[in-house]
């Protein structure tokens, strides 16, 4: 089962495709051996699991609410000191260390993912509600992630590189980290997002608080844990557990030297002025938020391919990505065609339990997401044209939301980011192109962008002018690929530098330059 999904160098890791039957077993098989595992989690401070039974409240898995998947204690202020006291300890000692030795712990860390896959893929079902292959996916880009990052600290960081020399003397940049980072995470890639940050910090020099998201506490351990059995010092990683209140006192504590955020924009927003009133100096914030994305189609556009890409954008992962396409914008002349292709293929879409190998859209995350994303749906039945809606399981103990789509009329319409499977769809007339990007580029987002068009100037000049981080052209606008795809927006979709991409460690490190007249 490893060496399967599992490439040999820092290749990234390799896919498998589930529709081959002894793959789709072997997973099965693997995965239920966790099917009635519980775990426990709490604050995980200097190695220890500090699980107390007296504060610990269940998590209930999103597609049963009867099925409780383990139990999690919160963290005080008092831990979380100490947390921030032990990481600023550790951290000369570990900022000296050579970065190959650092890079060598997130290769081992790689390899031990690959080793507690079964265990992994259990948890992000169980605790997350995802389905078999966006689980396997998740925990591929942890090891990529992990990969990627090693193999980057050794190329740009390791030793100083040498500047052109204009002075007669010998001068070099050097990397070191920057001292505590706060790791804030969400709980769509609870793997693989938690990994990035953590990893990303701690090649670079730093010591680390991480907070994941209280939805998804019990595989944040799980890795933590994988991370120190892979040669992370315990006193240099530490995971608080909790809600909006710890993430505020962690990012206003006076020892935080940077923050790594993946979230909303209003939380993004939130840290910004918690980090502008402590009184120390301002220091980096990475924040990584959300999308209104759309995706442009032409006339030239191959309607079969669009519409099997739409599917994919917009309602993987329940649309609950932050790369997840939102507003489809057809040309006119072919919109009626669209429309009706999009409205049979989404009846064709299987929504339930996502143990079920056939499930293509899974619950969402819980009842505060699934009452806000009900609410906007009745508000567009009044405001908007039903395309379609999928009937949600009906006597399930999940919290679903079918799959819908909805005709508007404007871009003014879309008000902030609904972060489900909820897909607009607007028709611009044939002249009207410059007119729809520049709305685009006017909703102040800028993550993906998805176009198909088989005319290669007009794609060429749309990615040009769309304000995005990301531009897909003819395929779908989620799953980018690390060290491929580097991810990440601009606008209210966040501060760059984009995770999985070559400048993303600069900006957890300090930069010296050594002048020296020898
Ligand atoms: N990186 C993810 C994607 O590309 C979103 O966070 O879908």
């Amino acid at each position: 089962l490893p060496q399967a999904i599992y490439g040999e160098r820092r290749a990234n890791s390799q896919g498998v495709d589930l529709h081959v039957a002894h793959h789709l077993r072997a997973f099965i098989e693997a995965r239920d051996e966790f099917a009635t595992h519980q775990w426990q989690a709490g604050p995980l401070i200097n190695g220890s699991l500090q699980f107390n039974p007296e504060n610990a409240h269940s998590i209930h898995s999103p597609y049963d609410r009867a099925l409780e998947v383990g139990l999690v204690s919160s963290t005080s202020t008092q831990q979380l000191n100490e947390a921030l006291q032990i990481a600023s300890e550790a951290y000369p000692n570990w900022s000296k260390q050579d970065t190959a030795s650092r890079a060598g712990c997130l290769k081992k860390a790689a390899e031990l993912m690959q080793e507690n896959f079964a265990e992994l893929i259990a948890l992000c079902q169980r605790e997350a509600g995802k389905t078999l292959q966006d689980s396997i996916d998740e925990i591929r880009e942890a090891i990529d992630f992990c990969n990627y990052y090693a193999m980057q600290a050794q190329l740009r960081l390791g030793s100083s590189n040498v500047f052109t020399d204009y002075t007669n003397q010998s001068c070099a940049n050097a990397y070191k980290g920057r001292g505590v980072f706060a790791c804030i995470s969400p709980w769509n890639f609870p793997v693989a997002i938690f990994t990035g940050q953590i990893v990303a910090a701690l090649v670079s020099g730093n010591t680390v608080v991480a907070k994941p998201a209280p939805q998804t506490t019990l595989i944040a351990v799980r890795t933590v844990e994988i991370l120190h059995q892979a040669g992370i010092p315990t006193n240099v990683l530490h995971l608080v557990t909790g809600e909006g209140e710890i993430g505020q006192a962690l990012v206003s504590a006076a020892q935080i030297a940077g923050v790594a955020f993946t979230g909303s924009t209003q939380t993004a927003r939130a840290i910004n002025r918690a980090l502008a009133q402590r009184e120390q100096l301002p220091v980096p914030l990475i924040a990584e938020t959300g999308g209104q994305n759309a995706m442009i189609v032409d006339s030239s556009a191959l309607p079969e391919q669009v519409i099997k890409d739409v599917l994919r954008s917009a309602f993987v992962s329940a649309g609950q990505r932050c790369s997840a396409l939102r507003v489809l914008c057809v040309q006119d002349d072919v919109a009626d065609l669209f429309i009706k292709q999009l409205a049979g293929a989404m009846a064709e879409l299987k929504i339930g339990n996502p143990l079920e190998a056939n499930v293509d859209v899974g619950p969402v995350i819980d009842e505060t997401a699934q009452k806000q994303l009900l609410a906007y749906q009745s508000k567009l039945h009044n405001e908007a044209q039903t395309i379609f809606e999928l009937e949600a399981p009906k006597d399930s103990r999940g919290i679903f939301v079918a799959p819908s789509a909805y005709e508007i009329s404007s871009l003014n319409q879309l008000e902030k980011e609904q972060f489900g499977p909820i897909l607009h769809v607007i028709r611009y007339p044939a002249n009207g192109l410059e007119t729809l990007i520049e709305q685009i580029n006017q909703l102040g987002y800028g993550l993906t962008l998805g176009i198909h068009s088989r005319i290669e100037h007009r794609f060429k000049n749309i990615a040009l002018n769309a304000q995005v981080g990301n531009c897909y052209v003819n395929r779908d606008q989620v799953g980018a690929t690390v060290g491929s795809q580097p991810f990440g927006g601009r606008g209210l979709s966040g501060t760059g530098p984009k995770a999985g991409g070559p400048h993303y460690l600069y900006r957890f490190s300090q930069n010296i330059t050594v002048s020296d007249t020898q």
